[in-house]
């Protein structure tokens, strides 16, 4: 509540003192951020936010294009329209991929997942939050790192995941690249608006041409990308944040970014910036395969079935154990991974000599819950530290 009430404060103030980026959004969520970009571009330009003059040169999304992209919304404002405040992309049904910057201090209560819908002021579902997990660097001062995972309560009745860019794929987001971001963010600079999807298709920029001084003067990081055109025009904008950049791959395609910063929107040179996947998908796997799922819950007490529900629930952990292992070792050098899978090898041989105490004493009752207990004991060391995970 206190923060609620900060943070319209604070967006209060900002809008007084900065006219052109008044918020004609509704909610603290959407007040907080606008904030936070704010004090972002003064810090990179010494100056706020100024109004763009023209449109950032989108088209509307054609009916049925990106059902993976979802909008993050506010739980306590009911008009869709008013609450959307980032967007975001399914990469499975229980898993969204956004901004860290856009769910930077909420609680999973505090937001809602609107999928299946393009347009803002008619259909689509809302699904309950059960976990956010911020990128454990995420940097708000330099908005490194800008990745997070939400958790849906429920599976999302969509069957339209999008696949992540990996740092070892051939497929490439290279310089002159054409992507194309997709979202309902600003279409003006100036706080106008859209209620269905839009999307616009830009140039990826190397790193150096993103860094140089008339660009962002060396504030770009190895975890960034950029996209858009020297000339300006073409943008994405507030409210896009958390949405993706796709290149084409195939007949389908590839979320090689997301929706990250820049300063303005669509101004020449200040191009987008965007998270750069291919350094941070290893992460996202990492913490997919790593979080507890709803694996079977076994009841306790008398009962025949508590044998083979204990079973299927180590058998559940010790697949996840083993996509951990594979996950981390894919992201880490030859020598890492090697180390990694002797390791995890090791384990697994020790593991009936941990747990004859408990079958000696228990049974085959005891030997299940021990192997459960030290299998989940197992993950949580592994994953320990990858992430910040809000309930
Ligand atoms: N940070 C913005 C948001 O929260 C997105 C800014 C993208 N800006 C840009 N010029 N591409 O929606």
């Amino acid at each position: 509540m206190l923060r609620k009430i900060l943070g319209t404060a604070l967006a209060v103030l900002l809008a007084t003192a900065m006219p052109l980026q008044a918020a004609d959004k509704a909610g603290w969520i959407k007040g907080l951020l606008d904030s936070r970009q704010n004090q972002t571009a003064q810090r990179l330009t010494g100056t706020a936010l100024t109004a763009t003059p023209r449109i950032i040169g989108g088209t509307q999304a054609k009916p049925g294009a990106w059902p993976f992209v979802v909008a993050l919304v506010d739980a306590t404002e009911p008009n869709n329209y008013q609450a959307q405040f980032c967007g975001g992309t399914l990469i499975s049904q229980i898993w969204v991929l956004t901004a860290s910057h856009c769910v930077d201090g909420l609680a999973a209560a505090d937001l809602q997942i609107l999928v299946g819908t393009q347009n803002l002021s008619t259909g689509g579902t809302r699904i309950s939050v059960s976990r956010i997990i911020m990128h454990p660097r995420y940097d708000s001062v330099t908005t490194d790192y800008d990745v997070a995972l939400v958790q849906l309560a429920t599976v999302a009745p969509v069957n339209a995941t999008i696949p992540m860019l990996r740092s070892k794929q051939s497929a490439r987001a290279d310089a002159g690249d054409r992507a194309t971001v997709v979202g309902w963010g600003d279409t003006t600079g100036n706080a106008t608006y859209p209620a269905a999807l839009r999307q616009v298709t830009v140039p990826i920029v190397s790193q150096t041409v993103c860094n140089a001084p008339n660009a962002y003067g060396g504030t770009i990081t190895a975890r960034m990308l950029c996209a858009g055109l020297a000339s300006g025009g073409k943008d994405s904008c507030g409210g896009d944040s958390g949405g993706p950049l796709l290149i084409p791959a195939g007949s389908g395609w590839i979320q090689a970014g997301i929706v990250s910063f820049g300063i303005g929107c669509a101004l020449p040179n200040k191009y987008g910036v965007y998270t750069r996947l291919s350094a941070l998908s290893g992460w996202v796997k990492i913490m997919q395969s790593s979080i507890r799922s709803s694996g079977p819950r076994c009841k306790t007490g008398p009962g025949a079935s508590a044998d083979s529900c204990l079973s299927a629930a180590v058998s559940d952990a010790s697949t996840r154990l083993r996509n951990l292992i594979v996950d981390i070792a894919d992201e880490a050098s030859p020598e890492q991974a090697k180390a990694a899978r002797a390791s995890e090898a090791a384990w697994r041989s020790a593991l009936p000599g941990i747990c004859a105490y408990d079958r000696a004493t228990g049974g085959e009752t005891g030997r299940l819950r021990c192997e459960l207990r030290e299998t989940q004991k197992r993950i949580e060391d592994l994953s320990d530290g990858l992430g910040t995970v809000a309930n």
